[in-house]
């Protein structure tokens, strides 16, 4: 892992990372770059999503631009959760307007041998090239997230071969086969980690593993089929990078997603920030949790609900401001810059009591 410079390891967004006390909340923001964004809307009507990801130079505009239009805290590399199902053998692609589709799912047991064992993660160059354009072009102060997609989350995009309303197919190969089901989560595990530790080593300070269906399962089926991966994930990331467990509707599964890892614990919307935070207990920090179709809503509610989250988090050392999930296309821009303003200006009469 490169060595961090003072001015990026004392950044808000590091120091919350290890719940040390900042002068103001940090406030970073997922999908930060996209669709609502006009600069974003501008180079995808010329170049598709794949190629704008696998185009290091586009990438890297996008992320940089995003980051300095908003003001934010963190830029996050622009790339997608699913670009790692390529090197392990799957056709993906993004479709107009229905989302991502995997051409080749898997379908039976026997579907999981045809998996490939990463070795080497070249195919995703552009990734790491991506990076290093990134982290050289960002100021010098401002922290940069790397990511991929949890092994739960990957897997049903694997079997379901897309989106999906109940994951009936995922869900059916994992309670019909759990040893089918753990070589699988194996694999994704191997490359997940070799993949999110390379991304450190190109120029990511903090690693967030989206595991963004994961609230599909039942708590029991979670420690049964999911966490001991999980698990094995975290522990096998390079020590000393912060890592963000960020997950939705994950309301009943918080406390097993901290014991599964990561020091920083993503809240959607559908939890109140405190009772979640006193749950999850002082060793790790929160990042959350604004429902993001707040941010159609007039200012002044948007406020409101933003100085909620504030006041339930009270200052105390370790919150990061974000959205419960990514902003959605059509969000107007003046109502984020709006949000990000009042969060950076907000101040709190501290009443640390612990949570
Ligand atoms: O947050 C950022 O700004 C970084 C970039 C980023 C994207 N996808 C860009 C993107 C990140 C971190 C992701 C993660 C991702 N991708 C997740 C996990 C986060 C979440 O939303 O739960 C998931 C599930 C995916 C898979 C994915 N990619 C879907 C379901 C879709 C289609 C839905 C949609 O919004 O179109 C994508 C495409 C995608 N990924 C877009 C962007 C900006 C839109 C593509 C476009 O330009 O048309």
């Amino acid at each position: 892992m490169p060595e961090l410079s003072a001015s990026l390891y004392n950044s808000p967004f590091l120091k919350a990372c290890r719940r040390e006390p900042t002068p103001v909340t940090p406030i970073w923001l997922m999908r930060q770059a996209g669709r609502y964004m006009p600069e974003y809307r501008a180079i995808r009507s010329k170049v598709g999503f794949l190629e704008l990801c696998k185009t290091p130079e586009l990438a890297t505009q996008v992320t940089v631009e995003a980051a300095e239009i908003l003001g934010v805290d963190a830029a996050i590399l622009f790339a997608d959760i699913l670009l790692i199902l390529e090197p392990l053998g799957f056709d993906l692609e993004f479709t107009k307007g229905e989302g991502p589709a995997i051409h080749n799912p898997i379908r039976a047991a026997a579907d999981v041998d045809r998996v490939n064992v990463v070795e080497n993660l070249d195919d995703l160059s552009y990734v790491f090239e991506a990076l290093r354009q990134i982290r050289r072009a960002l100021p010098s102060d401002l922290p940069l997230i790397g990511f991929a997609g949890a092994p739960f989350t990957l897997a049903c995009y694997a079997i379901e071969g897309g989106g999906s309303r109940n994951y009936e197919k995922a869900k059916t190969f994992m309670h019909t086969d759990q040893g089918a089901w753990d070589s699988l989560m194996s694999r994704l595990v191997d490359a997940t980690v070799m993949y999110l530790n390379a991304q450190a080593e190109a120029g990511a300070q903090v690693l967030q593993i989206f595991d963004s269906w994961v609230g599909q399962l039942s708590p029991t089926d979670y420690r049964r089929y999911v966490l001991p991966h999980m698990r094995r994930l975290f522990q096998s990331l390079t020590p000393g990078v912060p890592t963000i467990h960020f997950g939705t509707d994950t309301g009943s599964l918080l406390e097993l997603q901290r014991d599964a890892g990561g020091d920083v614990i993503g809240l959607d919307f559908r939890v109140e920030l405190n009772h979640a935070w006193k749950r999850l207990g002082d060793q790790v920090a929160v990042q959350g949790n604004l429902d993001p179709t707040i941010l159609f809503a007039p200012p002044a509610e948007i406020k409101q609900h933003a100085e909620r989250i504030l006041r339930e988090a009270n200052g105390q050392p370790g919150h990061i401001f974000n959205l419960g999930h990514g902003i959605l296309p059509g969000t107007p821009v003046d109502h984020v810059r709006g949000l990000i303003d009042l969060v950076h200006n907000h101040s709190f009469s501290r009443d640390l009591e612990p949570i």
